[in-house]
């Protein structure tokens, strides 16, 4: 059992370490970039840094009930400027903000008082269960803060844990073949074991799944080049009518930050640098769509969400099936380490889908946690007996119209992932540090 005031320390240097890394996101923006050109896809980083501190504000120190919050004593005006479910998205930029400098008073002052807090009454139930989810809420945040700068241009953050050193002695190059894996019941989604889980992964629940094939690493640049280059994006047949759509609007020929470098050769955009594209790296920042078109293209099909997560989480059993208590990560339980994934930001982008055997899953299925974030085939859906938790509008509002993620990117805190853990966006956004992995057509 973990003592009360270890959990006391393991919770509070969670808030402190997500607002580390909050902070390393954006102080080196200007007050022009703090607000950033006006897009559907993004906030104005000045608004998103109050919003962290007014959702800690709300569940941590104002929570009365799930459905009651009392008034706040730190910023009056808080829940005008800051409810991202009430403050429409496009507003955003009109408002009546906060100076950099009151932003940053009132974030500190509502952390310090949820530390205090903590500290003094101890890490009941409840107090643990606020501050994880207002950590994670940050940790998802700052993940975004990430592909905003990549999204406009900016420089790559200067992460405080940046180790391109964690690569010395990793494999290169790509990782072909697929793993077999033996489908039968499968239980998919969260177990009570889990100190806390989101109420999308709730709870393990049996699905019947057919055997499947299902590719040992994400698709690579190289390989999506391919597609591209033989007229992928041109043809037709490779598109749905969704995904038409989106490409005739976008007037997409290649991803996003792809450019010509010379006949048969690319550049990419990363940050504010071109650089030549990296061949055996995974490909990111492709949206379902693209993702969707490759795989017609490649004759080969998405993962349900039911076989990435049986992919990431069984064990071979000695009957040729699949066994035993799911592992939290594809390795087992061990916390996730530098040598198993390219998480946290550590490298600042992604890297060659070989790295990082150490992260390889039972049946060899390398890179299923970090580097970049799966599409699958699915909706975004609750599962059976799906009941919100106290956070209402964090999964159930999205349910239809989103497409489902997998295994966290580059970018993501490893302290939030798990193999359950569901990320979900509409199947049009491409800035998102988002790749895929395939399987083979039944
Ligand atoms: C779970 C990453 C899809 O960014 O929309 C942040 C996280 N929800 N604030 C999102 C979230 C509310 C969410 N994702
Ligand atoms: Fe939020």
């Amino acid at each position: 059992m973990q003592g009360t005031r270890d959990l006391t320390e393991q919770l509070a240097g969670m808030l402190v370490d997500t607002r580390k890394r909050t902070l390393e996101l954006v102080s080196d923006l200007n007050d022009e970039q703090m607000l950033g050109p006006q897009l559907r896809i993004v906030n104005p980083p000045l608004w998103e840094i109050g919003h962290l501190a007014w959702f800690q504000e709300r569940w941590n120190l104002r929570r009365i009930t799930d459905e009651e919050f009392g008034p706040s004593t730190i910023l009056a005006q808080g829940d005008e400027l800051y409810d991202s479910m009430e403050v429409h998205h496009d507003t955003r930029w009109d408002l009546p903000l906060l100076s950099r400098e009151e932003t940053l008073a009132y974030m500190q002052r509502v952390l310090d008082d949820v530390l205090h807090k903590l500290n003094t009454e101890g890490p009941t139930p409840e107090n643990a269960y606020f501050v994880r989810l207002a950590a994670f809420h940050e940790d998802m945040h700052s993940e975004a803060f990430t592909y905003t700068r990549q999204t406009h241009g900016l420089p790559a953050p200067p992460l405080s844990n940046y180790d391109p050193s964690v690569l010395d002695g990793q494999p290169t190059g790509s990782f072909e073949g697929d793993a077999e894996i033996p489908g039968g019941e499968f239980m998919l989604g969260a177990t009570e074991e889990m100190p806390f889980v989101f109420d999308n992964e709730k709870w393990a629940h049996p699905v019947e799944v057919a055997p499947f094939r299902i590719s040992c690493s994400p698709v690579t640049n190289a390989e999506f080049a391919s597609f591209v280059e033989s007229g992928g994006y041109e043809h037709d047949g490779f598109w749905d009518e969704e995904g038409l759509k989106w490409r005739d609007w976008a007037g997409a020929k290649q991803p996003v930050y792809w450019s010509r470098a010379a006949e048969g050769s690319w550049n990419v955009r990363h940050f504010d640098r071109v650089g030549p594209l990296r061949p055996c790296a995974a490909v990111v920042h492709v949206n379902w769509h693209e993702a969707q078109a490759y795989c017609r293209w490649a004759g080969r099909r998405l993962p349900t969400e039911a076989e990435w997560e049986m992919a990431a989480s069984t064990r071979p059993s000695p009957d040729g099936g699949v066994t035993g208590r799911k592992p939290v990560y594809p390795w087992g339980d061990e916390a996730p380490s530098p040598r198993h994934a390219n998480l946290d930001g550590r490298l600042l982008g992604t890297v060659d889908v070989a790295a990082f055997p150490e992260g390889d899953g039972a049946f060899g299925l390398r890179q299923m946690i970090g580097n970049v974030w799966e599409w699958c085939s699915d909706d975004f859906g609750p599962y059976p007996g799906f009941a919100r938790d106290p956070y209402k509008e964090y999964s159930e509002p999205w349910f239809g119209d989103h497409k489902v993620l997998r295994g966290g990117s580059w970018a993501t805190r490893a302290r939030m992932l798990r193999n359950t853990w569901r990320n979900f966006a509409t199947p049009d956004r491409r800035d998102l540090f988002a790749g895929l992995r395939t399987c083979a057509l039944r």
